[in-house]
């Protein structure tokens, strides 16, 4: 793991203690990688965004993440960094970069996703399929406080295909849980 990494995932560990909520940190930045990747992007600056993107939210559950900047400068990140985590907010005024709005587009599907997975008999992200989820999506009792409208519109915003964006998600996410940094807080079990 690269130092931009370790840094991030220090800092997280300073103000998250909740293990969900580090397995969210976790998954965002997986996708925020992978997408990274894709689109020929910084991966580690991408990576380390979606890992702290939330890591005002322990301490401030109902002013996040208007004091995710004071942590983040505080630790040595730039003013863009702290913005881009910012940019996270649903009423964020701004027009978003790629980088922003492809935050917004993984935050929320990385945790459906992954709850999908967990509803099956082998809770399995390999074997798990975009229609199952696309389905699942449809299905308002199925993980009912995820917002489907922003799931959605978000997606639509990075203008991307909806069913490949999830498959890329799912794929991203189903390969990095056998990487080892990913095995100490199982994403999915
Ligand atoms: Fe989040």
């Amino acid at each position: 793991m690269s130092d931009t990494r370790e840094q991030a995932w220090q800092l997280l560990r300073q103000h998250v203690q909740s293990e969900v909520l580090l397995k969210h940190c976790l998954s965002v930045e997986i996708a925020m990688r992978s997408y990274a990747d894709k689109f020929g992007e910084d991966v580690e600056y991408w990576g380390a965004v979606g890992l702290l993107h939330d890591v005002d939210f322990e301490k401030y559950p109902n002013d996040h993440p208007n004091h995710a900047r004071e942590i983040l400068t505080a630790a040595g990140y730039d003013n863009q960094f702290a913005t881009d985590v910012e940019s996270h907010a649903r009423e964020w005024q701004q027009e978003r970069t790629l980088l922003q709005k492809t935050l917004l587009a993984v935050d929320e599907l990385t945790g459906f996703i992954i709850a999908c997975a967990l509803v099956r008999p082998d809770k399995n992200l390999d074997n798990l399929e975009v229609k199952s989820v696309m389905k699942k999506m449809k299905d308002k009792a199925f993980a009912r406080a995820v917002n489907r409208e922003t799931i959605t519109t978000s997606a639509e915003a990075m203008n991307v295909d909806f069913k490949e964006h999830v498959e890329f998600v799912t794929k991203a996410l189903a390969q990095a849980v056998k990487m080892p940094e990913y095995q100490e807080l199982p994403l999915v079990g």
